[in-house]
């Protein structure tokens, strides 16, 4: 068995869901009356579900009132939903299904570490769930990245310390999360908005076996 663990976030890592996140949020943007661009889109990427609506408001300068805000994340995580009932195999992002298997039959421990409430859903739909050694998610924390209690308690599930654990992320709140909690941080996207990452790569393609390996090594 590895003396390393690997944490996994789960939308735009494990599978291509970021897209859908934002074209929900997109949707109640215009509904609201603005546009809402991938640029800004980064600022939603890894963060809950109900800070993601704040920033988008923000974004808007639209001011709603409580009840107004818990309609909308319901209608928000409807129209999501709608798109993940469509999701198949093929969504999963390229080297991972390959990469898991790997890690599966060499011992070496992974974690889900996402701030989805339906991460579960996510991967019991895709086949994956059984893979992981642990599940952290939306429902297990009470602090939302950037803080690091998404991946201090996928940690302590796999029994590994902090310092042996490598973050793998597609966001910037992700980044700084897994930063702040003393890990190897991998940013899988735009080097220009993850520098803060220990390692980078364009997508994940080049999350190849081999990298892996040496980083676990
Ligand atoms: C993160 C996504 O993984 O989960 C965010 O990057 C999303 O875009 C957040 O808002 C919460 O997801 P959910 O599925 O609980 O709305
Ligand atoms: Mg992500």
């Amino acid at each position: 068995m590895s003396r390393k663990a690997i944490i996994f976030d789960l939308d735009g890592v494990i599978v291509d869901t970021a897209k859908y996140h934002y074209l929900a949020w997109r949707e109640l943007a215009n509904q609201l009356g603005f546009d809402f661009t991938t640029e800004q889109n980064e600022r939603l990427k890894g963060v809950s579900r109900v800070r993601s609506l704040e920033i988008l408001l923000d974004i808007g300068k639209v001011h709603l009132e409580e009840d107004q805000k818990t309609t909308y994340l319901k209608e928000k995580n409807e129209q999501y939903l709608q798109y993940i009932a469509k999701m198949d195999h093929s969504e999963i992002l390229p080297g991972i299904d390959d990469l898991l298997h790997y890690l599966k039959l060499n011992k070496v421990p992974f974690s889900l570490g996402s701030a989805s409430k339906n991460a579960r859903l996510i991967l019991e739909t895709l086949d994956l769930i059984d893979l992981f050694d642990a599940i952290v998610d939306g429902n297990d924390v009470s602090t939302a990245k950037p803080d690091p209690e998404v991946f201090l308690i996928a940690a302590k599930k796999l029994g590994v310390p902090a310092e042996d654990c490598i973050v793998i992320e597609d966001a910037q709140a992700g980044i700084e999360a897994a930063n702040k909690a003393g890990m190897t941080s991998i940013g899988i996207g735009d080097a220009a908005i993850l520098h803060e990452a220990d390692f980078m790569l364009s997508n994940t393609s080049e999350l190849t076996i081999d990298f892996i390996q040496k980083l676990i090594a």
